[in-house]
């Protein structure tokens, strides 16, 4: 065997408690195949004296982070989160250091993964992040690696599990986003503060890695539309299913002939499809590659178990020797595309518009779609007593987003409608 392969880590959280515990209870088998034996050699955290689940007493603790980099370690692992220092600065020095690099933080790669992946390249060392996106699912592999001979046309995800979790249960029991919001953060599915999950930028961060991955573009926030979950109501999801959809919150980054269209955004998904039978907390991401097809990858994307299982893949290829640039081409080949427009956005959608039935309100809405150019395929009208509120809920032929915001806003400004319409692609 070859000499030791030494890591360090930094954080021992949810996902850091993971990793230090299967290093130290499956080193040996993971040593093998490694090709040498892989030694935890130094730890981080912010509380020396909180339990941990590992036994890491005799592990030289470290309580600045940014000094890893300066231990003996071969590899830093960093599991301590944030777009910011300390896990920055940590990565930064380590990468000087000319120490190699996993982190499952996806936050902070969004933002910042094209200069480390430069930074990496210029000081010879590997960067990994299989766990930043869709924890377990071996999705930046998949891309990075083996998806590469036709490239990729779009790349379609669940991405995030939390939202997963709040859109089954609300399908499930019918009850409102907020009552299942407040029972998911019961249950520790959701954060306290769940805005980054359900406001869609957790799920931005993971498509800004799969799309520089996909499409060989820095990640960038900046060029991907972001919409949450809030506004989706008990109706919508019940109409969905008259439908025979589902609805689901959507990572997509696919190529238009305008430019690269990123969105985040609820989307209605065929029943019987992969993306809309992913159910609760789990991620699902298909890949559509060229003359090879769509790819389905599914599984748990978060969680102690699932997200250390990638960090310590990743751990496990660099001590075995395997290099190669982040994002699966040099750093400074990664060239940003035009953003695609709105309207190169052309889909069928489902609107949704809650109005007093009176005569003449039905045509009027029609009559604004119509002066866009969008025609309905279907229609779904509840009756009720004249003058009562009712949904009127229809499907759109193929059409323009931007021709149909502006039809929507005319009907909003209208006196016919009770509030803003729901307006939802459907996506396939
Ligand atoms: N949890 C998941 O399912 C999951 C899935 C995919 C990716 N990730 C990513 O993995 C990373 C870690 O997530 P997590 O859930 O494990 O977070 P976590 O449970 O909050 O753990 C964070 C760890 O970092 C340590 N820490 C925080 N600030 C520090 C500082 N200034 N100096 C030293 N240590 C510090 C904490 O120390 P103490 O323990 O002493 O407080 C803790 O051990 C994040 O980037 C997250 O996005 C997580």
């Amino acid at each position: 065997m070859r000499e030791p392969f030494r890591i360090a880590l930094a954080g021992l959280g949810n996902v850091g408690g993971g990793v230090a515990q299967i290093l130290l209870t499956r080193g040996a088998e993971l040593s093998q195949r490694a090709g040498r034996k892989l030694e935890l050699v130094a730890v981080c955290a912010r509380d020396r004296k909180k339990r941990r689940r590992a036994d890491i007493s005799h592990i030289p603790w470290i309580s600045d982070p940014l000094a890893l980099a300066a231990t003996q370690a071969d590899l830093i692992v960093e599991v301590i989160g944030g777009e910011g220092d300390p896990a920055l600065g940590l990565i930064e020095a380590a990468l000087n250091a000319k120490k190699s690099v996993v982190t499952a933080n996806k936050a902070l790669l969004a933002f910042q993964g094209a200069k480390l992946a430069e930074l990496a390249e210029q000081r010879g060392v590997p960067l990994r992040f299989e766990a930043a996106a869709a924890g377990g699912i071996p999705i930046v592999k998949g891309l990075r690696q083996s998806l590469i001979t036709y490239g990729i046309d779009a790349v379609h995800g669940v991405l995030n599990g939390t939202c997963n979790y709040i859109l089954t249960q609300m399908e499930a029991s019918g009850r409102s986003f907020a009552d299942v919001l407040s029972e998911a953060q019961a249950r520790g599915y959701a954060e306290a503060d769940p805005e980054l999950d359900i406001g869609g930028g957790d799920t931005a961060h993971k498509l800004a890695l799969l799309a520089a991955l996909a499409f060989g573009v820095p990640p960038d926030m900046s060029a991907i539309r972001i919409e949450g979950i809030r506004h989706i109501s008990r109706a919508d999801i019940a109409f969905a299913k008259e439908f025979n959809y589902r609805i689901k919150l959507l990572g997509i980054a696919r190529k238009t002939p305008q430019g690269l269209d990123q969105r985040v955004q609820p989307a209605m998904v065929r029943l019987g499809t992969a993306l809309a039978d992913v159910d609760t907390v789990f991620n699902a991401v298909v890949a559509y590659a060229g003359a090879a097809g769509p790819f389905t990858f599914e599984g748990r994307g978060a969680g102690e178990e699932p997200t250390t299982s990638a960090v310590i893949a990743d751990v496990v290829d660099i001590a075995r020797g395997e290099s190669g640039p982040a994002f699966g081409r040099p750093a400074t080949d990664l060239k940003p595309l035009p953003v695609a427009p709105p309207e190169a956005h052309i889909a069928r959608f489902y609107l949704r518009c809650d109005v007093r039935d009176r005569p003449g309100v039905l045509a009027d809405i029609a009559g604004h779609l119509a002066r866009e150019d969008v025609s309905i395929e279907s229609m779904i009208q509840r009756g009720r007593d004249p003058g009562e509120a009712v949904a009127i809920v229809m499907v759109t032929h193929d059409c323009s987003e931007t021709a149909l915001v502006r039809a929507l806003q005319a009907i909003t400004a209208s006196d016919k409608v009770l509030g803003p319409p729901c307006m939802i692609p459907i996506e396939g």
